[in-house]
């Protein structure tokens, strides 16, 4: 499998993924340009059974899985502390859009009354599902719980996709789309945002009409640049022969209602969000998404019985009972917000972009290389987002936190400039 680029939607070259990739600025970005990618093309182990070579273990592995690139993931708290010499409670974390203020106390106080952690949890998750019910007004029977928000993006790709069937990814945006459609044997077509950061609604619906893609992941806020899909965009995208999965991540940051209502009109749409968040859960891992019914009844039945383990959901329960914590934590990372985007503003070096989430996406400018600026920020302690990917090579993204976070960010900031 290779790398598709497009320079028109309608013609398409093939090139070498092995073969290195200019890094461009944001301003000179192509606007409608098409990328579909998959894994890169690398030798390939003896298969199983030709009888001439050494069995070896890589060769009972799914041919498409064999280059799969694996995923980067932030390093672990403890591992990241010994490397820094820090203790975790020395380290400002603001690389991976975490909620600092963590869960509501109802939480902690719920997982310490556990009864039963040698039962198995609710295949259905009806506590959470009833608790969810009432939170967003829509009725359980749309509503199914996850391992994440992750796990229902796997989850909702391997019941749609078949191998060989391709997605519409529109970077920059949420890698773990690529990632999955390259786990489930998709292939990628991008349809890259354009500079300034709206999605190329045109590129598209020429995208979706010539290359049949099964579905599209919309994000908004968009990760990493914070910015929103509007009704209308979203109307129109949802007019197209395709399945729109948007991920509702860090909606409660931006102050608009929610799009779950929507899937009891659209038969194509389906809505992801996270307690992670809103709700300062990411380590417990719960996410839910509000399906069609005619889509939802496929997930049941596909998903892992116990996908949703009993500690996270008597917790997402616990946070729910607690609206005016989640309220006020939200509140308080959205005026951190704004006046993190002033100061990042008066830096010489720093271009930030206006964020409807809980982070803010900067260019690095004036000659300061993006990369360096991260280590150097490690190296005292606060961690930040360093991007080196086609669309994004020069930027950093800051993630919301405390207002002594912010301090200590600025202080350094200001160090080295
Ligand atoms: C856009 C987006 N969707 C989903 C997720 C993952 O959410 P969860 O922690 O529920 O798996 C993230 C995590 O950063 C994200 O940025």
């Amino acid at each position: 499998m290779g790398v598709i680029n497009l320079s028109h939607a309608s013609s398409l070259h093939f090139t070498n993924p092995t073969s290195p990739t200019p890094s461009s600025k944001r301003n000179t970005r192509p606007t409608s340009v098409i990328a579909m990618s998959t894994i890169p093309v690398q030798q390939q182990p003896p298969l199983v059974n030709d009888g001439q070579h050494r069995l070896t273990g890589d060769s009972f592995i799914r041919t498409h899985l064999r280059t799969l690139s694996p995923y980067q993931p932030i390093l672990p708290f403890e591992v990241l502390s010994a490397r820094l010499g820090r203790k975790p409670e020395d380290i400002i974390k603001l690389d991976a859009n975490e909620n600092p203020y963590g869960p509501p106390p109802e939480v902690s106080e719920a997982l310490g009354a556990l009864k039963f952690p040698y039962i198995y949890p609710d295949p259905e998750s009806r506590c959470l599902r009833a608790a969810l019910a009432k939170d967003s007004g829509l009725d359980a029977e749309y509503l199914l719980a996850g391992c994440g928000a992750d796990e229902l993006i796997d989850l909702i790709m391997r019941c749609v996709l078949d191998p060989g069937d391709k997605i519409v990814d529109c970077p920059p945006t949420f890698t773990m789309y690529e990632f999955d459609a390259a786990v489930n044997g998709a292939s990628v077509i991008k349809v890259p945002r354009k500079s300034n950061f709206s999605l190329n609604v045109e590129v598209i619906s020429d995208v979706v009409k010539q290359e049949k893609p099964k579905c599209i992941f919309l994000t908004s806020p968009n990760n990493p640049d914070g910015s929103i899909i509007s009704d209308d965009i979203l109307l129109k995208i949802l007019e197209l022969p395709i399945l729109v999965v948007l991920d509702e991540a860090y909606i409660e940051f931006s102050g608009l209602e929610s799009r779950m209502q929507w899937v009891k009109k659209h038969e194509n749409l389906i809505v992801l969000r996270t307690f992670s968040k809103r709700a300062g859960l990411a380590g417990l891992r719960v996410g839910y998404g509000a399906f069609p019914l005619t889509i939802i009844e496929y997930l049941w039945r596909a998903k892992q019985p116990y996908n949703v383990s009993v500690a996270a959901e008597v917790s997402a329960c616990a946070a729910l009972q607690n609206p005016t914590y989640l309220e006020n934590v939200k509140n308080a990372l959205l005026q951190e917000r704004d006046r993190l985007y002033h100061l990042l503003k008066e830096l010489p070096f720093l271009k930030p972009y206006p964020s409807y989430s809980n982070f803010i996406l900067c260019e690095v400018t004036s000659g300061m290389d993006a990369k360096k600026l991260k280590e150097d920020l490690a190296k005292m302690g606060v961690m930040i987002r360093h991007y080196n990917n086609k669309e994004l090579s020069g930027y950093v993204r800051v993630s919301v936190g405390k207002p002594e976070h912010t301090d200590t960010l600025i202080d350094c900031l200001r160090r080295l400039s």
